[in-house]
C-alpha cells in the first residue's frame, strides 16, 4: 500500500461502493478507505487486476460489465458511490439509474478535459465542451466527461460531487508521462528538458486525490471541484528530480520551437511538455474551491520519490511503452543542441 502519508484522517466509518478500483485512482481510493478504517464494495469485471483486493476484512468484489448488467449490486445501500472509470454518457446513465437511489452521495470522477477553453484560466464555471457541438478528435474524451458530469448531477443534484482532476501522477500511474522523468534522471547523463524552466506545470499526486475525495464523502460536500496540484515552473519540478534522485545527472534545455520544428508531438513526445497558445491555461488552473475543500499536497520530493520506487519495483514501463526512449533522447539531443 502506498499511503503511509496520506493526510487524510477519518473521522467516521463509511460504506462505499466504488465502480472499478483496481487500476490506478480507483485502486488508491481503495486503498486509502481501508486503511482509513471504511468497508468497501468493489464493482468491476475481474480483468485489470482480478487478485489485488481478496475479500477480507473491510473489502469485497462484486463482478459484473458495468455496460451490460448493474442488477448484482440490487437491494444494496451504500454511504456513497465513487465512480472512478466512467467514460459513456449512456454507461454513466445506467450507472445512476441503478444506483442513485441506493446511495447517500454520487461521486463522479471527471476531468479538466471537460474545459471548452483550455487558453484561459479557468474555474468551476468554466464553459464546458458539448457532445452536439463541433469537436477536434482529442476533445472527444472531455466532452463526454462533461456530459457524464451533467447526468450525475441532473439525477442527484445536492447528493453530487463532480471530482475534475487534472494530470494524475504518483505509484500504479499507467502513463508513462509523470513516472518518466524520476527514472530518467536516475539513468543520469545528459536528460533533455523540453520547453524553458519558466514553463508552467501542474499536476496532483493520486494519494492526495484520493484522501480529499474520502474526506468530500466524508462532510457531504457536494458540486464541482478542480482538484489538482499548485501551478509551479517546469524548472522546478526538474530540479527536484534531480536533487532527490540524481544530483550527478546533466539537464539540457531544449526549446519548445526547436522540438516543434524536429517534429516533436507535444504532450508525449516528451513526457509532460505541452506547447501552443490554445493550451496556454492548461496548467495554471484555479484549484481555490478545492484547496478551500480541505485539498492539501504531500512534499513533491515525495511523490517523486515514491513513484521511482514503484517504478523500479514493478523494473520500468513494458517495452514500447515508454514515455520517450533512450536512443530517441539521444538523436534529439544530437540534433538540436
Ligand atoms: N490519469 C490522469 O491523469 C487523469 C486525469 C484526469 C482525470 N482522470 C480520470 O481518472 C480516472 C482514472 O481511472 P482509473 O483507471 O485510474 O480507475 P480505476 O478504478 O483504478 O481502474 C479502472 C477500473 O474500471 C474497471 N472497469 C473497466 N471497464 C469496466 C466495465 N465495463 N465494467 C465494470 N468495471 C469496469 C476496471 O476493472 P476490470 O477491467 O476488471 O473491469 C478497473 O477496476 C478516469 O475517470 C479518468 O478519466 C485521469
Amino acid at each position: 500500500m502506498h499511503n503511509p502519508s496520506s493526510p487524510y484522517v477519518p473521522s467516521r466509518p463509511l460504506s462505499l461502493l466504488v465502480l472499478g478500483g483496481t487500476r490506478f485512482v480507483g485502486r488508491t481510493l481503495v486503498e486509502a478507505a481501508l486503511a482509513g478504517g471504511h468497508r468497501v464494495t468493489l464493482f468491476n469485471r475481474g480483468r485489470t487486476a482480478p487478485a489485488l483486493f481478496p475479500d477480507a476484512a473491510g473489502v469485497e468484489t462484486v463482478l459484473g460489465d458495468r455496460t451490460a448488467d448493474l442488477s448484482a449490486l440490487d437491494g444494496r445501500r451504500w454511504d456513497a458511490v465513487v465512480d472512478v472509470a466512467g467514460y459513456e454518457p449512456e454507461v454513466v446513465r445506467r450507472s445512476v439509474a441503478a444506483l442513485a437511489g441506493r446511495v447517500g452521495r454520487y461521486v463522479f470522477v471527471s476531468s479538466l478535459s471537460v474545459l471548452a477553453d483550455q487558453a484561459t484560466v479557468q474555474d468551476e464555471s468554466g464553459e464546458l465542451l458539448d457532445l452536439d457541438g463541433e469537436l477536434a478528435p482529442h476533445q472527444l474524451y472531455g466532452a463526454r466527461k462533461a456530459a457524464c458530469e451533467r447526468i450525475v448531477l441532473d439525477a442527484c443534484g445536492e447528493r453530487a460531487c463532480v471530482v475534475r482532476p487534472g494530470m494524475i501522477v504518483g505509484p500504479y500511474d499507467p502513463t508513462d508521462r509523470f513516472p518518466y522523468w524520476p527514472r530518467r534522471f536516475q539513468r543520469g547523463g545528459r536528460v533533455l528538458l523540453p520547453g524553458a524552466p519558466e514553463d508552467a506545470a501542474q499536476f496532483v499526486d493520486v494519494r492526495d486525490l484520493a484522501g480529499w475525495i474520502l474526506g468530500c464523502v466524508e462532510r457531504q460536500r457536494a458540486g464541482v471541484y478542480h482538484v489538482t496540484g499548485r501551478t509551479l515552473p517546469f524548472g522546478e519540478f526538474f530540479a527536484a528530480c534531480r536533487e532527490v534522485v540524481n544530483p550527478a545527472a546533466e539537464p539540457v534545455w531544449v526549446g519548445g520551437e526547436l522540438l516543434l520544428r524536429a517534429g516533436v508531438d507535444p504532450w508525449m513526445g516528451v513526457p509532460m511538455w505541452i506547447a501552443g497558445p490554445e493550451c496556454a491555461a492548461i496548467n495554471r488552473v484555479d484549484v481555490s474551491r478545492a484547496l478551500a475543500a480541505g485539498l492539501t499536497y504531500r512534499p513533491l520530493a515525495e511523490t517523486i520519490a515514491d513513484t521511482l520506487a514503484w517504478d523500479n519495483a514493478r523494473g520500468g514501463p513494458a517495452a514500447g511503452t515508454e514515455g520517450l526512449t533512450a536512443e530517441a533522447e539521444r538523436r534529439l539531443l544530437d540534433e538540436l543542441t
